[in-house]
């Protein structure tokens, strides 16, 4: 369980330089000025399509660049899958699931593989962790503190689970045998974000893989790296090839080639709402199941009593954790008017104390933005936070010439009508909104379209209850901020998502209930 509340700790591998751009792996490696450490972990990655058990190029040859966000220069070409290739790759996971041994061997066995991948993960940790640093920008030692246990965990915790799922036996009227048994959906489709790459990976193929399924994954075009590493590790652990097909590439074409594929019988998704509402649509004409994690836009409410420093950090850590590139990110901090103005000045001073730099050195805590659409999206809102009348209190500006690094940003003054409070913005940009009476401040945490998270603080266990019952999203936290566990289910209320990952929910979503009725020769007689 993590909290980021607290300050992200670690160890610093080293200081690194930026890489050339140029079409060849090795040739690229082979030239950047860059850290032997860091040249070892990408050559650890083939960086191609993984299909029934084999890395292999799309089959017409295309690859896509993925970037350094720290310069913007190429880190590796990676095979980019075409709707041919996804159609091959949603092939393998049939005749995986079809005929091959996965769907049949015993839980336990399956298990075991599971935690199998786990401990190959916790042994090449540094590695993937590097990888995640390299294609995210997010800090190593936040990657290796945080991203990496929390993925390892998530999937020992489904590990365990895939012995344990079974059906019932239940009583009827009449002389009737009756029981459930609970089965495999069979191929699944999942689609996955760039934010928390390995993380998101691990939250998806938990379940998947506990309830005997097999899996098409399109990882992030921005972020394709440790996704398939993770896929190499999952074949030396034992798992069956076409079991775990990766096929790296954009949205648009194998992403949507997998959304429509009539041979996958159910999608899940993370990302935006605009492409959950398309990902839908794409289901329904297969009529197959679909849980979606999508945006969000939640509300911290600072109560008059909170301890200033306590709730300043915690509000801080809950929208720039992770350069503000979270769907839970905390990024309408309502304060109490009382305590308002004394909280701007504290939070501009946190946020002016931030260490913005190099993701590899060890004082790092905001490493670049992972990309250049992400990043003139954000300097774009913040021009609109301008014009629309917040206060720029702090930040607002690019760091340096090259990569993606911004300025942690405060703004105060921010009312529920600007862009900034409605818009999900998914940088470092705190608004910071002024509430006067529980009532007020309820409606308008409420009135957005989202409903991920929300937030409490004070140690007023009437506000604290008043609010946790009030406040319409997935996951409340008090007093804390992205705390997460495997075992508690975490999903959006309105336009956030529908299902819920972790826990016993999310494996609901990935089997089906098969009901058997056999009607007895013999009336029941309990003395025989
Ligand atoms: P996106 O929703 O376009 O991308 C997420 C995943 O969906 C990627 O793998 C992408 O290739 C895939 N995808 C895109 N279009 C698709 C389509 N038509 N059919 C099937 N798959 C498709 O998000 P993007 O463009 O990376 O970021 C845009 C905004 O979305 C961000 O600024 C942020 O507000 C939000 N976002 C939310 C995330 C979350 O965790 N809820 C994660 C990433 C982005
Ligand atoms: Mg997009």
């Amino acid at each position: 369980m993590r909290s980021t509340c607290q300050h992200p700790k670690g160890q610093s591998l080293h200081n690194t330089n930026p890489l050339h751009s140029a079409a060849n792996a090795e040739a690229v490696l082979q030239k950047a000025d860059l850290h032997e450490d860091l040249k070892k972990a990408l050559r650890s990655v083939k960086p191609k399509l993984l299909i029934d058990g084999e890395f292999v190029d799309a089959a017409g040859g295309e690859t896509f660049p993925t970037e350094d966000p720290r310069t913007g220069d190429v880190l590796l070409d990676v095979a980019e899958a075409q709707e041919k290739d996804v159609d091959r790759a949603v092939q393998a996971a049939r005749k995986a699931f079809d005929h091959g041994p996965w769907p049949r061997m015993s839980g336990r066995e399956r298990g075991r593989l599971i935690y199998k991948l786990a401990d190959l993960m916790e042994e090449h940790l540094l590695e993937l962790a590097t990888l995640e640093s390299l294609d995210n920008g997010k800090p190593l030692s936040v990657a290796k503190s945080s991203d990496l246990p929390e993925g390892i965990e998530h999937l020992r915790y489904y590990a365990g689970w895939a012995d344990k799922i079974h059906g019932l036996t239940i009583p009827t009227a009449g002389n009737m045998q009756a029981h459930t048994y609970r089965e495999p959906l069979g191929v699944i489709g999942q689609i996955i974000p760039w934010n928390f790459p390995i993380l998101m990976q691990a939250w998806k193929l938990g379940p998947a893989l506990a309830g005997g399924n097999t899996i098409v994954m399109k990882v992030a075009e921005q972020t394709p790296l440790s996704a398939l590493r993770v896929g190499e590790l999952a074949l030396e652990a034992g798992i069956p090839p076409g079991v775990l097909n990766i096929v790296p590439g954009s949205g648009s074409v194998a992403g949507a080639a997998l959304a429509s594929h009539k041979g996958v019988d159910k999608i899940a998704f993370t990302g935006s709402t605009e492409v959950g509402k398309i990902i839908m649509k794409q289901a329904a004409e297969n009529v197959v199941p679909v849980t979606l994690e999508l945006g969000g836009k939640s509300p911290f409410v600072v109560c008059p009593d909170a301890d200033l420093d306590a709730a300043v950090e915690c509000a801080h850590q809950a929208l720039f954790f992770n350069m503000g590139q979270c769907c839970t990110a905390g990024s309408r901090t309502f304060v109490h008017e009382s305590i308002y103005d004394e909280f701007v000045k504290r939070a501009v001073k946190r946020a002016s104390e931030k260490a913005v730099g190099d993701p590899f050195d060890e004082s790092t805590e905001q490493g670049p933005q992972v990309s250049k659409e992400q990043f003139e999206k954000i300097l774009s809102y913040i021009e609109k936070g301008q014009q629309e009348g917040a206060t720029l209190e702090y930040g607002g500006k690019r760091i340096g010439d090259k990569g993606y690094y911004l300025e942690p940003t405060v703004f105060s003054n921010v009312t529920d009508d600007m862009s900034i409070a409605k818009d999900e913005i998914f940088g470092p940009v705190q608004s910071i909104l002024k509430w006067s009476s529980i009532g007020e401040v309820l409606e308008r945490a409420n009135a957005t379209e989202y409903g991920l998270a929300a937030g409490v603080f004070t140690s007023n266990l009437n506000w604290a209850t008043t609010l946790s019952r009030g406040l319409k999203a997935g996951t409340i936290w008090v007093n804390t901020w992205n705390t997460f566990d495997a075992g508690v289910p975490f999903g959006g209320y309105k336009m956030s998502g529908i299902g819920r990952e972790h826990g016993e929910a999310a494996l609901s979503h990935y089997t089906q209930t098969k009901s058997v009725y056999q009607p007895l020769e013999e009336p029941l007689n309990w003395n025989m």
